[in-house]
């Protein structure tokens, strides 16, 4: 049995949604969510107000998603121009720097005035409606501008995060056919500097990149860069001059907002498309019900903007909202390990929004550099991009909260624009590890490998059984391959691609990737509750599991662990654990090799790379694949030298 957290009722006294409005307003979503979706979208400032809301087919013949469609609307006056009135001196965005000794703030009227300008330099520079445009920078505010400013005009943007190479740029943008690339001269990350504008320009040679015309380069270090003429040219020379005035030009709902790549478990990055009106309203929706917003909330997500987090819940959600968000532009662990607590005092932040790796890494830690910041700020935490396991959100409910603060456990996808699945901190009791309860408007279903829809407590794949405003609307380029990818596993559905459990209560419990899931003489084991067993093991800090060859169980379980520090690994603590995951979970999930990892591969925004682990584990390790993405490739290194397989 797990653990049940429920809601504090001092915090559902003031909470914008409470458990008779949830059960009220889900029962509403679902049954009628035309007229739900209706009033939900007033929220937004519309040039034209829709009459038709929606219009979808999950149909894989003719499959097409429009919402809002006959709509127009304009994102970036949503989240600037509206707010002037009553909120032009409010603090729109605070930027943290790398180095603690560098903030500033950003009023609305502020922000909107630099929107304004660079759509005009934008315009200026012969980008029109429809163009794309690439953003490669760090977490600066101009990154927060130029995803408005291409808003504003219609262009529409790819950010690509600022630790992709040059080649992963390149790809993009020739996926795309960008236009013009907005990037800065350096970036700054953890006391190292990362060569943006010379990365951009070696992207640039490379073939399909040639409909770039204009680089624009943002002064951050200072540093010298070459600057090739007429191609690069400096940010702020362009918007020296430039008017402030910038008419919002009203767009159909249905026009793209932005593409965003994503890594599939095949093929090349796919160019999820997100539009706008939809999108707008369901990430600002869930955005103020998810993290109770108030008005003078501080709002902090720790997000790269390069992810779909950074787009949905650093930018537009709460720009839309009218609220104060953080950009940070650093790491966890730079100058201290106390960082992000420290940040937290310094700009008073009451909501934090952050990956369970990140918890992991600090909790390995220990408490003393969280103690020995107040952090009495805060009243809600939250969580996102991986399942956590329940030692890590209890770490994050006691020790980060003080057990005061609520956690939202929220999954959703770069593909679903925004949160589908998680707690309304005033009205859904917590169990540390799940995800809990569907979003308004969202109808999971749990469907075994046949497609066959499985009912009450049981566990399976989980699909979408219909569309939700913030849902992609394509593949850019290649609608083929939407529908292939996901409405052809389970037809009439959208797939996932996560496996999930349900409980007697209705609470989703996701699993994993469904192509990390480990089948272990016919029984399916999620490699996250291996995980989980294991991190639970106070020796343990963190943990990866993959599945690798076994002669008569079919897939037998291949850990990966890393201690807390201090620790180190013998055949004695390898027997110890081993007999603890069969305690944990059961004979079946015994782990049959064990192999120390001074640390784990993950990619640069933290995500453990299991593709590589696969691949040690099933010792194939010149079959690595692409491993560009690491953090720290050496890491990859040393663990092929120790691999228990050979
Ligand atoms: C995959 C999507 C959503 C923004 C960041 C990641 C996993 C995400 C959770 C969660 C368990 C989660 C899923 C999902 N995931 N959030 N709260 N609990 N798993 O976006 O890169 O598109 O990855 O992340 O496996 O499919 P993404």
């Amino acid at each position: 049995m797990s653990k049940l957290y429920p809601v504090k009722p001092e915090f559902a006294a003031k909470a914008r949604i409470t458990a008779d409005d949830y059960a009220r307003l889900y029962a509403e979503s679902v049954d009628d969510p035309e007229g739900f979706w209706a009033r939900i979208g007033r929220r937004l400032d519309w040039a034209r107000a829709p009459t038709r809301i929606k219009n979808v087919s999950f149909d894989a013949k003719d499959l097409y998603i429009r919402w809002y469609e006959d709509g127009l609307l304009n994102v970036a006056a949503n989240c600037l121009d509206r707010h002037l009135d009553r909120r032009g001196d409010k603090t729109a965005i605070i930027f943290e720097g790398d180095d603690p000794n560098e903030s500033r703030r950003l009023s609305y009227r502020e922000l909107h005035a630099e929107v304004c300008k660079f759509a005009n330099t934008l315009k200026h520079l012969g980008v029109a409606k429809g163009d794309r445009v690439a953003i490669y920078l760090p977490m600066i505010p101009e990154a927060a501008v130029a995803m408005l400013a291409c808003a504003r005009i219609g262009a529409v943007h790819s950010v690509v995060f600022g630790g992709f190479s040059p080649d992963s740029l390149a790809g993009r943008i020739a996926d795309s056919q960008c236009k013009l690339v907005v990037t800065a001269d350096e970036g700054v990350r953890g006391g190292r500097k990362i060569p943006l504008k010379a990365n951009v320009d070696t992207a640039l040679e490379r073939p399909g990149t040639s409909s770039v015309e204009t680089v624009v380069v943002v002064r951050r270090t200072g540093s010298a860069v070459p600057m090739q003429s007429p191609r690069d040219r400096y940010w702020h020379v362009l918007m020296d001059g430039q008017s402030a005035d910038c008419p919002a030009e009203p767009m159909e709902a249905e026009h793209p907002l932005f593409i965003l790549y994503t890594s599939g478990s095949t093929g090349k990055p796919k160019g999820v498309l997100h539009t706008s009106g939809g999108y707008l309203v369901y990430t600002s929706y869930t955005h103020e019900c998810v993290f109770d917003l108030r008005e003078d909330d501080v709002y902090w997500c720790t997000a790269d903007v390069g992810w779909v987090t950074g787009h949905s819940y650093v930018v537009y959600g709460p720009l839309a909202n009218g609220a104060t968000t953080l950009m940070f532009d650093g790491v966890p662990n730079y100058p201290d390990v106390s960082r992000f607590w420290q940040v937290i005092d310094k700009h008073q932040v009451t909501l934090f929004y952050t990956a369970p790796t990140a918890i992991r890494a600090l909790m390995r830690e220990g408490e003393a550099p969280v103690r020995k910041c107040s952090r009495a700020s805060l009243r809600l935490l939250g969580t996102v991009g991986e399942p956590i396991n329940p030692e890590a959100w209890e770490w994050y409910y006691r020790v980060v909260g003080d057990e005061r603060c609520p956690i939202v456990d929220t999954w959703w996808q770069t593909e679903t624009g925004g949160i589908l699945i998680t707690p309304l901190p005033g009205a859904i009791a917590a169990k540390p590890g799940s995800a809990t309860l569907p979003f308004f408007g969202v109808k999971p279903a749990v469907v075994d490998t046949s497609g066959a829809v499985q009912e009450g407590a049981c566990e399976g794949n989980l699909v979408i059984t219909d569309s939700w405003p913030g849902q992609m609307r394509t593949v850019y380029g290649d609608h083929q391959r939407f529908i292939e990818t996901y409405f052809s596993t389970y037809p009439g559905n959208y797939f996932t691609g996560d496996g999930v459990r349900r409980d007697e209560d209705g609470y989703y419990w996701i699993t994993g990737r469904v192509d990390d899931v480990i089948n272990v003489s016919g029984h399916r084991i999620g490699t996250a509750e291996v995980e989980s067993a294991l991190v639970a093991h106070p020796k343990v800090a963190e943990a990866a599991v993959v599945g690798c060859p076994h002669e008569i169980k079919g897939q037998g379980i291949y850990a990966y662990v890393t201690l807390v520090v201090g620790e180190s690994g013998s055949e004695e603590l390898r027997k110890e654990l081993v007999a603890w995951v069969r305690k944990e979970i059961g004979p079946i999930a015994t782990p049959d090799y064990l192999q120390w990892a001074p640390a784990l591969p993950k990619t640069r925004s933290g995500k453990i790379m299991r593709r590589i682990l696969r691949k040690i584990g099933e010792n194939q390790p010149d079959q690595l694949g692409d491993i560009s993405t690491l953090a720290d490739p050496s890491v990859v290194r040393s663990l092929v030298e120790e691999r228990l397989i050979k």
